[in-house]
């Protein structure tokens, strides 16, 4: 895997199927070693990541900060008030200094072009850290999940009901490349975003995926093993609050459409969370993974960091996906 070396990690899109589990193989390999047998492991002593947020988050900064700690190193938050970015400092410049004085960068940002300008500027390794268009570590984090509860990734059907969003198009890659079946449902007018439909379709094509796409919440829920939302009114969004929760009326994750669609389901959510979305039974039910989930975010990004910045190949055998 010293091809990982050095890579940016913008979106799900440039990676393999193998580099893929790749991830997911050294994360949960790392939460072995570390979280269940205790042990201390810091291959990234003296390396440090420069955090850049130009929004809000609870998961991603944490997973981040208290990740790259864990494994020996350290990270520098700034904030959206204590950073010149966007204000009196271009991205470029901002970059190049970062690059400087950093081993990785990680940036959440609105705009998409923010990131991988970065990404080009920089000459170390840049994480998505979420953009208005993809979140692609809150997939490997996903699919993490659903692995260590089904022993499998691959064959687990998912349905995606809500917005078309940043998660859905990383989910989109993320599926596609794996190989696992995703069934859609959004309101009309809330599709996901058509050149990366057209894009993970082609790429569900040579690996087997099955698509479906459209706007009936218990179709798209049919006999699925994983239901999966998200807010409906994202970061960035929140002037058009009104007029989503009316647009979105009837895509309300509950029993009552869950007991019409049938079969046995566990419920994943990226959080955080609004009543809108889910009901209070069903995220805080038996059959939710969202803590697990949650947690799952700091192994992932960790797995992430380190491939970075070094070859690692981990201690455990190589799970199935
Ligand atoms: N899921 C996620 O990215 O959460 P934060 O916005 O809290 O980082
Ligand atoms: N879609 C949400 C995800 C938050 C982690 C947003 O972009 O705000």
């Amino acid at each position: 895997n010293e091809h990982l070396v050095g890579r940016d990690f913008l979106s799900l899109k440039n990676f393999s199927a193998d580099d893929i589990k790749q991830f997911l193989w050294t994360a949960k390999d790392l939460k072995t070693r570390m979280k269940d047998n205790g042990e201390i492991f810091q291959p990234l002593k003296g390396k440090t990541a420069a955090l850049i947020f130009q929004k809000r988050s609870t998961r991603t900064r944490l997973s981040t900060e208290l990740g790259i700690a864990k494994l020996g190193g350290h990270a520098c938050f700034l904030g959206p008030d204590d950073i010149h970015l966007g204000v009196n400092e271009s991205v470029k410049d901002t970059s190049r200094v970062l690059a400087g004085m950093a081993d990785v960068i990680l940036a959440r940002v609105y705009d998409h072009e923010n990131i991988l300008d970065m990404a080009n500027e920089a000459n170390i390794p840049v994480i998505n850290g979420l953009s208005d268009l993809l979140h692609p570590l809150q997939i490997l984090a996903d699919f993490m999940t659903l692995q260590e509860y089904f022993n499998y990734v691959r064959g687990v059907k998912i349905a995606w009901i809500g917005d078309g969003n940043n998660i859905l198009h990383s989910l989109m890659y993320g599926c596609a490349k794996l190989g696992i079946d995703l069934n859609i449902a959004t309101p009309a007018g809330y599709e996901p975003n058509p050149e990366i439909t057209t894009e993970a379709m082609n790429i569900a094509g040579k690996s087997g995926a099955s698509f479906n796409i459209g706007h009936d919440p218990v179709k798209a829920a049919y006999r699925a093993d994983a239901i999966i939302t998200d807010t409906w009114v994202s970061m960035g969004q929140e002037e058009e609050k009104q007029k989503r929760l009316k647009d979105f009326s009837g895509f309300q994750i509950n029993r009552k459409m869950l007991k019409e669609a049938g079969g046995s389901w566990v419920f994943l959510h990226c959080l955080p969370r609004k009543q809108e979305e889910v009901t209070d039974d069903i995220f805080y039910g038996e059959e939710s993974l969202v803590w697990a989930e949650a947690e799952n975010r700091m192994w992932t990004v960790m797995a992430v960091m380190l491939h970075q910045l070094m070859p690692y190949t981990p201690t455990i055998p190589m799970p199935k996906y």
